[in-house]
């Protein structure tokens, strides 16, 4: 089926074909760029395009693909660097240099490698469909390889494969394939969902403490210009307690992507001691490329992320920043002439995104094995003022909400979380888990942390009515510890040996603090002076 473009406008384009259906993919003008039909109308459709449209003329040809946006699953993902279509950005490098040229494509998973295939079911075996029948090994990865449908193998192959060759066959003719296509829009099937009980471990104490994730559960990061949104993201990136990290860079500088992708080839996983590099693919999607493409990002880095959940693993997905998301889907709004809601934000941005967030989770997956999504993503809203409508849409749908703060950021306090606005709604189960796996006194000594910062906070305004002559020895004992546990325990900086910090010594570390303030206390009340204790508390 072949059309022509009648209209462009901004990033998206008019087209005269009939007999599409929403979101389906085309192909426009010579260069042959790809977009999404985004509305249908009488006699054509309008197509939000992945490209500059600055190339494409009125009257140029159009194709239709008849597919939805897909993205190519198997062995030959991990490592990788995709644009926010799954292109391989690395490869295309290579090939073109740093311009590459509208319509350029190559596939995303290398064609010609050779993978080792191991078979577990033999021919003439009856699956029932979702049922592993081999497995191919990547590195350290292992990929299962599930049966398409149920019914009886005719055909499994004993060798190394290459993603061109079908593994084998079923009886019904259809193919066992290691590689298969998936529509970014549509979330992949799973047995049941499992409410998250199990913590995230970032490595972060002011996260895993005070604010935990948990694996399956939902974080948001808003935070000004500078807070360290970008920093955080890439700390937990590197640190967090998982098999596979999805990282998407959106609407963000490009030289911070490319910095990390360098960074991450020389570091090793904390957990298992592998190479960072091979756990984690990274979709960029920065501010200089197209707000189309953008607006895809997430979906192909949700449904890269779940292909591995489904597998049975513990992935994260990571995205700087989901603003950026909801501006390129204000922008399409706006070249659609859709009614704008709030701030010119679609009205349709909050379903968006609760529909987006609903893809994380724990689950029992086709094959019965657990597996599960985490979401962690920045948000940056215009002046840190979290009021505005991208930032609200968030919060009302995540389960932790870390506020990085302006002000504790210009007094290089990082990460710049605040203790007092920031929240967990996982905390009460992640905290008895702590309890029950790494220390006894987790939950008590959390209780203590977080008292000592409010009566600091309390003392604080007391001593700006009556100065701190006005206090006594024992308010000062509480003002001098929690300020120990904001520059030792929640402060945390990134380029230091203390970046990473498991729940080990997490607790140790606060543990010490809070045995100082009992000691202090306890010789204040037989009356030691609090000059004297402190003395002999610095060495
Ligand atoms: N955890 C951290 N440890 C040390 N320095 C940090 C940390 N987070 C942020 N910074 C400092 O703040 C700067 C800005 O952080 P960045 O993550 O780029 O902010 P944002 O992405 O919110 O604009 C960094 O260049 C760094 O100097
Ligand atoms: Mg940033």
């Amino acid at each position: 089926v072949k059309g022509r473009i009648i209209g462009i406008s901004g990033p998206t384009a008019t087209i005269d074909l009939e007999g599409l259906r929403l979101y389906d993919r085309v192909q426009l003008g010579h260069s042959r760029i790809h977009g999404e039909v985004v509305r249908l109308e009488l006699a054509g459709a309008v197509v939000q395009v992945y490209e500059d449209t600055r190339g494409l003329g009125l009257g140029e040809p159009v194709i239709s693909l008849a597919t939805p946006l897909t993205v190519q699953l198997g062995p030959g993902m991990l490592g990788s660097i995709y644009d926010g279509l799954q292109r391989p950005l690395d490869v295309l490098y290579e090939q073109y240099g740093p311009f590459i040229s509208p319509g350029t494509y190559q596939p995303p998973l290398s064609p010609d490698k050779l993978y080792p295939f191991q078979p577990l079911k033999k021919k003439g075996d009856t699956v029932k469909r979702g049922e592993i029948i081999g497995t191919v090994t990547e590195g350290n990865f292992t990929h299962d390889i599930l049966a398409p449908e149920s019914g009886i193998i005719d055909r499994i192959s004993q060798n190394d494969f290459t993603m061109e060759e079908p593994l084998g066959e079923m009886a019904d003719g259809s193919p066992i394939q290691a590689v298969h296509a998936w529509p970014v829009r549509k979330p992949r099937p799973f047995k049941k969902k499992i409410p998250p009980r199990e913590p995230l471990i970032t490595g972060q104490r002011a996260i895993d403490f005070l604010f935990p994730i948990a694996r399956g559960g939902t974080a948001i990061i808003p935070g000004g210009f500078g807070t360290g949104k970008t920093i955080l993201e890439q700390a937990i990136a590197k640190f967090a307690d998982v098999d596979v990290v999805v990282y998407v860079g959106c609407g963000e500088r490009g030289n911070e992507m490319a910095e990390m992708l360098g960074e991450f080839a020389g570091l090793s996983d904390p957990w298992t001691g592998r190479s960072l590099r091979e756990r984690t693919i990274m979709i960029a999607n920065t501010s200089n490329m197209p707000v189309a493409a953008r607006e895809a990002s997430i979906y192909t880095a949700v449904t890269i992320a779940e292909y591995f959940r489904d597998q049975g693993n513990h992935v994260l997905l990571l995205a700087d920043s989901i603003s950026r998301w909801a501006e390129a889907l204000r922008e399409i709004s706006s070249s659609l002439e859709e009614m704008p809601g709030e701030e010119g934000y679609p009205t349709y941005l909050s379903s968006r995104l609760s529909t987006f967030f609903s893809r994380a989770g724990v689950v029992e997956t086709m094959s019965g094995a657990t597996g599960s999504l985490t979401m962690i993503l920045s948000v940056s809203p215009p002046g840190g003022d979290i009021t505005e409508p991208a930032t609200q849409a968030c919060l009302r749908t995540s389960g932790v909400f870390l506020m990085l703060d302006t002000s504790l950021a210009n007094r290089r306090h990082f990460p710049a979380i605040n203790w007092f606005q920031s929240f967990s709604l996982y905390e009460k189960d992640i905290a008895s888990y702590f309890t029950e796996h790494v220390s006894p006194h987790w939950e008590e000594l959390r209780q203590d942390c977080q008292t000592l910062l409010q009566r600091e906070e309390k003392l604080r305004e007391v001593a700006e009515i009556v100065g701190a002559e006005g206090l006594q020895d024992c308010d000062h004992l509480v003002m001098y510890i929690a300020e120990k546990i904001r520059r030792q325990f929640l402060g945390q900086n990134s380029f230091s040996d203390d970046a990473f910090s498991p729940p080990e010594k997490t607790v140790e570390r606060i543990d010490a603090l809070v045995l100082q303030f009992e000691n202090a206390r306890t010789r204040i009340e037989q009356g030691d002076a609090f000059e004297d204790i402190i003395r002999e508390m610095e060495p």
